[in-house]
């Protein structure tokens, strides 16, 4: 078997603004212990064994500033590529799987703004995949009760009901993909927004989401609460404490 075929590309989405997260860099290229959010998630994917390949999409006017990032951040040696990211989310994980050689059959891909996950579900993710499933997410169980509401803005919003929360997980990336799965569905949700058919169905958040809209079956394998995503100036605060004491405990 070719080499490549075993091994998977990750396609990193960083293209966005981070408005949550409040004025300054775009969210990617903000710093935690003094490295850039994004060269903590490359560094978390180039871990694993399993990842062969990483493809970066940088904001659109920031490509050149990406590359000089992840060079002198000492991942030289690593097989990383650059592209311009989209509009949406969903554009930028387009364009970045578009840069993946045909010959890769496995796809993770991992938010720029989850810079702490641990290379154990980087490991986790990619094996599902490689053991037959063709669209694996990462999730952790709900620590708040959950309702859903009409919503209302400046509240009081009425409740519509309350989803049984054992039955609900908070899904994380990476996610990881059959190549053909996550190209199909990224190429028809492209056709469905041409053809403006999409106007009715609400917004996909994730890869995943896009899988299960087209009928494809996703599976959840267990996800770590280091795994957070930096959204709001808090996570920030979370993820400066849990690095510090990684840092800590690597000093003993
Ligand atoms: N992303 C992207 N291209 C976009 C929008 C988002 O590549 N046009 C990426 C972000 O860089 C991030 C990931 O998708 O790594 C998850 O998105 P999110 O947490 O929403 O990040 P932002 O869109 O940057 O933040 P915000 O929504 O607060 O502006
Ligand atoms: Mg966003």
């Amino acid at each position: 078997m070719n080499a490549t075929a075993a091994v998977a590309a990750a396609v990193v989405p960083a293209a966005g603004r981070g408005e949550r997260l409040g004025p300054g860099a775009p969210k990617a290229l903000r710093e935690l212990g003094g490295v850039p959010l994004l060269v903590h998630a490359v560094r978390a994917l180039t871990r694993s064994r399993a990842v062969g390949l990483v493809v970066v999409a940088a904001p659109a006017d920031g490509v050149a500033e990406v590359v000089a990032l992840l060079d002198s951040h000492g991942l030289e040696g690593k097989d990383i590529r650059v592209v311009a990211g989209g509009a949406t989310r969903q554009e930028s994980v387009r364009l970045g799987l578009a840069a993946i050689p045909a010959e890769v059959g496995i796809v993770l891909v991992h938010d720029a703004a989850r810079p702490l996950v641990p290379v154990e579900v980087v490991d986790a993710v990619a094996s599902a995949v490689r053991a037959g499933a063709e669209a694996v997410v990462p999730a952790v169980p709900l620590a708040d009760t959950v309702k859903r509401v009409e919503p209302v803005s400046g509240g009081p919003e009425p409740v519509l009901d309350t989803p049984d929360r054992s039955t609900l997980r908070a899904v994380q990336t990476p996610q990881g993909f059959r190549r053909d799965t996550l190209a199909e569905v990224h190429a028809k949700a492209l056709a469905e927004e041409a053809a403006a058919a999409a106007g009715g169905l609400p917004p996909v958040t994730d890869d995943a989401g896009l899988v299960e809209r087209f009928g494809g079956r996703v599976v959840v394998v267990p996800g770590h609460e280091e795994a957070f995503k930096v959204t709001r100036p808090l996570d920030l605060v979370l993820a400066e404490a849990v690095l510090a004491r990684r840092r800590a405990a690597d000093a003993y």
